[in-house]
């Protein structure tokens, strides 16, 4: 089932298609999940790959993909969202290597933020890769954990070689 779509131009040239899934067991879904899914796992090469697949197509995950103008899949990211913590944790979030540092990963996580904050979520939280904290922070994420650790200890998905991360 789509959930959202929207359009974004970048500097009047490539349009950019974003999309809400979340596996509905329908053909196309899958697909765009699959697809999804082999970015997650050539760009997070450190993940098991079963690992991703399970989280990637765990019907309580949601997933928003980014797409060229010929509707290709060429990044996004997966997320878990608990309501009454008014929290999302962000599990997965890649951009293919030849669209890296273009703008789209930005455009990506500002997209995110819109969706959630129209579905009263306020926080999110990440378990980010150590070589990609400085993409966060960016981002307005932070190390200093502000939310009250009742609303989100033993929910996230922690692994070696991550570092907990915040954005209100
Ligand atoms: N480390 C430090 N800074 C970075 C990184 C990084 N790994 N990647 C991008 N940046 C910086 C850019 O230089 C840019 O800085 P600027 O605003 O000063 O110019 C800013 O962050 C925004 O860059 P974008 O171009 O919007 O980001 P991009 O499209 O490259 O996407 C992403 C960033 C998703 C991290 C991408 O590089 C990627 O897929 N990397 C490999 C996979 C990865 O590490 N994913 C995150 C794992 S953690 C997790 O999934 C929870």
């Amino acid at each position: 089932r789509t959930l959202y779509i929207d359009n974004h131009t970048i500097n009047n040239k490539s349009m950019i298609t974003f999309e809400t899934i979340r596996n509905d067991g329908t053909k196309p879904t899958m697909k765009k999940l699959v697809d999804l899914k082999n970015i997650f796992a050539r760009q997070l090469p450190k993940m098991p790959k079963e690992y991703i697949v399970r989280l990637v197509f765990d019907q309580k995950h949601e997933s928003i993909v980014i797409k060229n103008e010929n509707e290709k899949i060429f990044g996004g990211v997966c997320y878990c969202i608990f309501p009454i913590s008014k929290m999302a944790e962000v599990v997965f979030l890649a951009i293919s290597s030849d669209s890296q540092v273009k703008g789209y990963g930005t455009k990506l996580m500002n997209h995110l933020k819109t969706e959630l904050q129209t579905r009263d979520i306020h926080f999110l939280m990440t378990c980010a890769d150590n070589l990609a904290t400085g993409y966060f922070k960016k981002q307005g994420f932070h190390k200093h954990i502000l939310m009250d650790q009742n609303l989100w200890k033993g929910y996230l998905k922690d692994y070696e070689g991550s570092t907990l991360m915040e954005c209100i």
